[in-house]
């Protein structure tokens, strides 16, 4: 089986794909992370994030690489905004996503185009979202419990460009694939969100298994 969550930054998308994979004991890819290593390699090189062509040097990192802390930051997750906009980029790293979702016994994978771009067959497509403010009091939340002096109004203005850089890029921007199904997470708490979510795959599989009866 293979599961698709795709959305807008601190969505809840992470988490869910997380527990969806541990339930239905999957593997699960956070593709979020291979655009951060590329940024990462791109900021600590001291290059440009905007040059293709430095971004698509980038793009040949080993598996260890997404295990680096620092991928986390706000710094990694600005600069992979950046460097995704880079048509390069996205095909130098179609490949590796592409044979993590056809592993046997199937995958979790969440990002931006999971469900339109990298496993358009998904057997379950989530679309999660919420609104950009409650995306914001997340986001603020977990950096102020990881000890970061940071403003709300500029964590709120980070996730509004960031959604504008995400939906408005002319290279597989974020879009909710026609098949997905819409969670809307603003008024869930994390257990509530993930409960809808496990009710929203089975219930994608067993329309999948009925269409193919019918
Ligand atoms: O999900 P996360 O915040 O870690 O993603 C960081 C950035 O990587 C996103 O803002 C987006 O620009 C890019 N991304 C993407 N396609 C994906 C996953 C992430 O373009 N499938």
């Amino acid at each position: 089986m293979i599961v698709a969550v795709d959305g807008p930054a601190a969505s809840g998308k992470g988490t869910i794909a997380r527990a969806l994979a541990a339930r239905y004991m999957l593997p699960h890819l956070d593709t979020g992370l291979l655009y951060r290593a590329v940024g990462l390699s791109v900021l600590r090189a001291g290059g440009d994030p905007a040059d293709a062509a430095q971004a698509l040097a980038a793009c040949d990192f080993s598996d260890a690489a997404l295990h680096d802390p620092q991928l986390k930051s706000e710094a990694a997750g600005k600069t992979a905004s950046m460097v995704s906009a880079h048509p390069e980029v996205r095909a130098a790293l179609l490949q590796r996503q592409r044979d993590f979702a056809a592993r046997r016994g199937g995958a979790v994978l969440d990002g931006r185009d999971i469900g339109t771009v990298i496993a358009p067959d998904a057997d379950a497509k989530l679309f999660v979202t919420a609104s950009a403010e409650v995306r914001a009091q997340r986001r603020f939340d977990e950096l102020t419990r990881m000890g970061l002096a940071v403003h709300y109004d500029a964590v709120l203005g980070d996730i509004r460009s960031r959604d504008a850089r995400d939906s408005g890029r002319s290279a597989a921007p974020l879009r909710m694939a026609d098949d997905a199904v819409l969670l809307d997470t603003t008024a869930l708490d994390v257990e509530a969100a993930i409960a809808a979510a496990c009710r929203l795959v089975e219930r994608a599989v067993h329309k999948a298994a009925n269409d193919g009866d019918a």
